[in-house]
């Protein structure tokens, strides 16, 4: 078996190159904005969205299927909108991230709300061609035909797909949640509460992710369902570690400010369970994202990329 960190590099220099060749040119009156869109969507994240997509893709047996690499790319589009929204002056106001200063800081507050709004319509309009692209193809290869079962089927999970994509992202999804986080800062929050924010803003785009490799891999609607259920829990373990960071790592272990949660005054995990809770239910929630992937793969779940993934998030340092 392969180390999983040579695995891991590996596979985000193929998600990077990916990203840089699916940007739009920089180009035209408007190219400030491009350019602004390829500083943050290029500035080196964990890709960790696009290698979900991709290894639920692979889990379920999933083989060259053209449509992969667009969705991919379109949901680490919208991470990066979001993270270039997220932090503005208007809402958590941090300075740093991924390793450079914020969009905000470079490129002025109004330029980094156009970039990200951009980053989220280009994500559908490179996922939209995929599909497309797709219909063309298989309408050439019937030549004149009638497309087979096996091709309408294929294009339904295009379609399916771009509705996963519609949803997660949005109203019933991540910025579902940072709705409520963004009205609650500066006030004490209940428990169910934080479990809403968590499961919206951050769960919904790993259930996203996961949800969109099975669809294109053909997965069936109840393994789809069980994968948004692992993306929930892989999605409440990594906000709960992510506030833990937020108090025990440094900014040059991040690539982004510390104590950013302190600074304002928002509920974190952390702060209303404790530490030691807080680590355990990093730990718990994974667990149980791990069962329902032994349940769905049978034995040798172990060996897979996906798991280790997950077992490695367990005590990530940024
Ligand atoms: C940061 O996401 C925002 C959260 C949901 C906690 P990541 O930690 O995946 O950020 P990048 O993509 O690696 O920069
Ligand atoms: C934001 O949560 C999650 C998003 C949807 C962007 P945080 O505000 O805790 O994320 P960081 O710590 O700034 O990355
Ligand atoms: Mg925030
Ligand atoms: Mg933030
Ligand atoms: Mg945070």
């Amino acid at each position: 078996m392969k180390d999983l960190n040579s695995e891991l590099k590996e596979k985000i220099e193929q998600v990077d190159q990916m990203l840089l060749d699916t940007l739009p040119r920089e180009e035209g009156y408007q190219k400030t904005v491009y350019q602004a869109m390829k500083y943050s969507l290029m500035a080196g994240g964990k890709r960790l969205r696009p290698l979900f997509m991709k290894s639920s893709f692979e889990f379920f047996g999933g083989k060259d299927e053209p449509m992969l690499d667009a969705f991919m790319a379109a949901i680490e589009m919208i991470h990066t909108y979001s993270l270039i929204h997220d932090d503005l002056p208007a809402m958590d106001d941090d300075d740093y991230r991924r390793g450079r200063l914020s969009n905000h800081k470079v490129f002025g507050e109004g330029m980094a709300i156009l970039a990200g709004d951009a980053l989220l319509g280009y994500a559908y309009e490179v996922a939209s061609r995929a599909v497309d692209d797709a219909f063309s193809a298989e309408l050439k290869s019937a030549r004149g035909a009638s497309l087979d079962l096996a091709s309408v089927q294929r294009l339904g999970r295009g379609v399916r797909a771009l509705r996963i994509l519609g949803n997660k992202p949005g109203v019933y999804g991540m910025l579902g949640g940072q709705v409520v986080d963004v009205e609650l800062t500066g006030q004490s929050i209940a428990p169910e509460v934080l479990d809403f924010i968590f499961d919206y803003k951050t769960g919904a785009m790993i259930e996203a992710s996961l949800m969109i490799g099975a669809c294109l891999a053909g997965a069936s609607e109840s393994q789809i369902e069980k994968m948004r259920e692992a993306g929930h829990d892989i999605g409440m373990a990594f906000q709960i570690q992510d506030d833990i960071l937020d108090v025990t790592a440094t900014e040059e272990e991040l690539g982004k400010p510390v104590h950013s949660d302190e600074k304002n005054d928002k509920t974190t995990w952390v702060s209303l369970y404790g530490m030691e809770k807080a680590l355990q239910d990093v730990q718990d929630y994974s667990d149980a994202a791990l069962a329902i992937l032994r349940d769905l793969y049978g034995q040798g779940a172990e060996d897979i990329f996906l798991y280790r993934l997950i077992q490695k998030l367990i005590h990530r340092k940024k």
